[in-house]
């Protein structure tokens, strides 16, 4: 079994895990410090596209992300995410999810979990800040817990407070054939964690824009309202990266959000999102 450290608010790393050589008993154990801290972090690790795809597979289906344009050329179900440009060219997605949302709540099933490996950290900044909305759901008062209960938010690809597309804080523009394929969702706004049936606020930011059945201003007013209390400073660990280093985190029971990084730091990682469907991961 691998050490564990805590990160603060909440969060777990190891620095002594190979994920090269990864066991079904040792992948049981990074499970359960997963679904138990929401976010793991596996320090320092040296791994091809296809090693780093094979751990995203333990947790789940890998689904291509939309953006066909960065898929990595040996794994579509890899995308870059990267602010370098090669002879005027991106050479990936830049400023990606730099708002707080969830990943794939536009999909009628959405991401069980999203994984990233550091390749080139940026001298400053290039942090990803994570929300607990485990805790954010515990702490509403009874009355908005039972408010919402029965609330089914209706979703789409984008950001609602930022519709822009030549924003960094918009979400990453689509071009015509891409949007074609957004359908529109719904779901949960008090939902149920798919594993550990825990309740949490899910996807209050992003690609929430209404609500079912009720007008849209109020939707709108509720919404935001959940996200500004969802996304308060006790509610966030703030990740920073070193080269190597995979972190992975719930989309069931976070927001997340990149931070804008000055273009002339170069900053690369490669990410792999799995659904919430296939198999249910052990737990015991
Ligand atoms: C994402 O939202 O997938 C990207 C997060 C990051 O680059 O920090």
């Amino acid at each position: 079994m691998p050490a564990f450290r805590s990160l603060h608010p909440f969060g777990t790393e190891t620095p002594d895990a190979d994920l090269r050589r990864l066991s079904d008993a040792g992948s049981a154990d990074l499970q359960r410090a997963f679904y138990a801290h929401q976010v793991l972090a596996v320090r320092a690790q040296d791994l091809t596209a296809a090693q780093f795809l094979a751990f995203a597979r333990r947790l789940g289906p890998p689904q291509p992300h939309v953006i066909d344009q960065f898929h990595h050329p040996e794994a579509a179900d890899i995308l870059l995410l990267s602010n370098v440009k090669v002879d005027g060219k991106p050479t990936g997605l830049q400023d990606a999810g730099s708002y707080f949302h969830t990943d794939y709540s536009y999909l009628p099933v959405p991401a069980r979990a999203t994984t990233l490996y550091s390749r080139v950290v940026p001298e400053v900044g290039g942090d990803t800040l994570f929300a607990n909305q485990l805790a954010a759901y515990d702490d509403l008062p009874d009355a908005m817990k039972k408010r919402i209960e029965p609330l089914l938010a209706i979703h789409h690809y984008g950001n609602r407070h930022d519709l822009d597309e030549a924003s960094r804080t918009a979400a990453s523009p689509l071009n015509a054939q891409q949007k074609a394929k957004m359908p529109v969702i719904t779901h949960r706004i008090a939902r149920p964690h798919p594993v550990t049936g825990r309740k949490a606020l899910y996807a209050v930011s992003g690609s929430s824009f209404g609500i079912e059945g009720m007008p849209d201003d109020e939707a709108r007013d509720l919404l935001d309202e959940l996200a500004a209390h969802a996304t308060q400073a006790r509610y966030q660990l703030r990740f920073r990266y070193g080269v190597g280093d995979v972190v992975v985190w719930d989309n069931a029971a976070l927001l997340h959000s990149a931070t804008l990084t000055d273009p002339k730091h170069a900053r690369t990682l490669w990410r792999v999102t799995v659904l919430e469907s296939g198999p249910r991961p052990v737990l015991t």
